[in-house]
């Protein structure tokens, strides 16, 4: 669909009007990485380009590192940890925190519109993912002071047991395309907040939110040899993160397969791991719901990012009894939504991340059709775009045997399944290796807490298609990884717990 040629015939790439003359504060724009300490570009000036997949521009060239820079980097970052956790206190981390989160918010119009290019998200999706990425920074330089250990009762005489948290040191912290903002500031602040250093392996689909983060957290007061970002288009390269003995812990948020492969790797050294996997998350409407939210939740859930969401509802699975008239609304507010380049004002849905992402949607939106699905809406690309789009597309009359109920489509493919009893909505819910998200819509009181505990999944949306915030535990349980980030519970993914036994009290 996009191709490198130009109207001249020549097979030089395109190149988009330069990011930085689009920005308040050109500086934010930054295409070298951070490494060992400096920014600094790849050795032989390596780069990779990076594209706007509205159009296929190219946005940039984005140095493109090898192994090497990631050793350096942990080991600069492996000196600094030792400096940050011992010469600043919890305090003082919580101030750099704090001023990064207002450098955030300030910035939010430049970073936003870099996101947008970068991702192809609707750019009011753009703001609100920046503001989405702030709220864990906020909320990690509050749990920062407040970071207890405890007191305990020993079972031996004249003895007593008390507790510290200590950070675990280097964290290699590799993010997804999907969030360019939201996915690193959930790592990085607990890190920070724990009092470790990271090492960041950007997305290569989208590394200029990344930079324009790094330079924020920089000015903010984060020192330099506690921060790394090495941006590559070299898999083997970035998995130095993963074997290196002086990295300590490894946060992944992408595919299975790959967290599996991380996993493994990271074993070798016994590193502590978070990995937030892929997800299958069924939509449950039963007959009592109400209607128009849970219609209004399947477009938040379903379209948010264009369905690029870990967490995106893959499985609407509806009461016989109410799934045309759930049908009909759904299709008629899908038809309101207006796809276009994410950076223009009126776009609500902008492009999939790439080639591959469309090919995917269109492969099981044929498989749906081919076992009997059909279409309400979509189906199709649409004409009259260039980049990498797929209408936002309902089909009903889905089944079990189809592509889309075994595997995520990634994309904005609403596939509606009928059932009649609340045991044959739990069981086709549950059948999948996956357990990331599941929603489920009702006013029955007793009903809200039975399919509450009969999903099989690590967070659940009742009512409501909105799920993730700074102060929810997010992940998954089965192939949906392991760990959860944000919260109370996301600054212990970064510490080590020390018990300190001491005897002989009483003389
Ligand atoms: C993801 O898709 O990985 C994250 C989604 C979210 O934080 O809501």
């Amino acid at each position: 669909m996009i191709d490198s040629t130009t109207t001249n015939g020549s097979s030089q790439p395109r190149h988009h009007t330069p990011v930085s003359e689009l920005l308040k504060n050109a500086g934010l724009f930054e295409a070298r990485g951070f490494v060992a300490g400096k920014w600094r570009t790849a050795s032989n000036n390596a780069t990779f380009p990076v594209y706007e997949p509205a159009t296929g521009l190219v946005l940039g060239e984005c140095a493109n590192f090898s192994k090497d820079a990631f050793a350096n980097s942990i080991d600069t970052c492996h000196d600094g940890y030792q400096e940050f956790w011992s010469q600043f206190t919890a305090k003082e981390r919580a101030k750099i925190l704090r001023r990064w989160n207002d450098s955030i918010l300030e910035n939010v119009d430049d970073l936003a519109t870099i996101l947008s290019l970068e991702n192809g998200k609707a750019i009011s999706e753009a703001r609100g993912e920046i503001a989405y990425a702030a709220s864990f920074v906020q909320w990690f330089s509050e749990e920062c002071t407040r970071s207890y250990g405890d007191n305990i009762p020993s079972s031996y005489p004249s003895s007593m047991v008390f507790t510290s948290k200590e950070p675990v040191g280097v964290c290699g912290i590799i993010t997804p395309w999907n969030f360019p903002a939201a996915m690193i500031t959930r790592k990085i602040a607990p890190a920070f907040a724990a009092g470790c250093s990271v090492v960041i392996k950007p997305p290569s689909e989208t590394p200029f939110t990344a930079a324009a983060l790094t330079k924020l957290a920089l000015a903010a007061g984060v020192p330099d040899n506690v921060i790394a970002l090495v941006p590559t288009k070299d898999r083997e390269a970035s998995l130095e993160l993963a074997i290196n003995p002086k990295v300590k812990k490894i946060s992944f948020t992408g595919s299975t397969a790959v967290g599996k492969m991380l996993t493994s790797l990271a074993s070798g050294t016994m590193k502590k791991v978070s990995m937030e996997l892929g997800g299958n998350a069924p939509f449950v409407v039963f007959e009592d719901a109400d209607l128009d939210i849970a219609v209004d939740a399947a477009l938040v859930c379903k379209f948010r990012s264009s369905g690029q969401t870990c967490v995106c509802a893959n499985r609407l699975l509806v009461h016989e009894s109410v799934v045309d008239a759930f049908s009909e609304r759904l299709v008629a507010k899908v038809k309101k939504m207006q796809l276009g380049k994410g950076i223009n004002a009126n776009t609500t849905h902008g492009p999939l991340v790439n080639a591959a992402a469309v090919d995917k949607v269109e492969r099981h939106v044929q498989d749906a059709l081919k076992k009997g699905g059909q279409l309400r809406i979509g189906g199709r690309r649409p004409e009259g775009l260039t980049g990498y789009f797929y209408e936002p597309t309902v089909i009903t009359g889905a089944t079990k045997d189809m592509e889309v109920a075994k595997d995520e489509t990634f994309g904005p493919l609403a596939p509606i399944f009928e059932f009649s009893t609340e045991q044959e909505a739990l069981d086709l819910a549950n059948d999948t290796e996956f357990g990331l998200a599941g929603y489920f819509f009702t006013k029955d009181i007793s009903r809200v807490l039975r399919v509450a505990g009969a999903l099989q999944v690590g967070m659940i949306g009742v009512n409501t298609g909105l799920i993730s915030a700074a102060e929810t535990p997010f992940g998954g349980i089965n192939e949906s990884g392991v760990g959860r980030e944000g919260s109370k519970y996301g600054l212990a993914e970064y510490q080590n717990i020390k018990a300190v036994t001491i005897g002989a009290i009483k003389a």
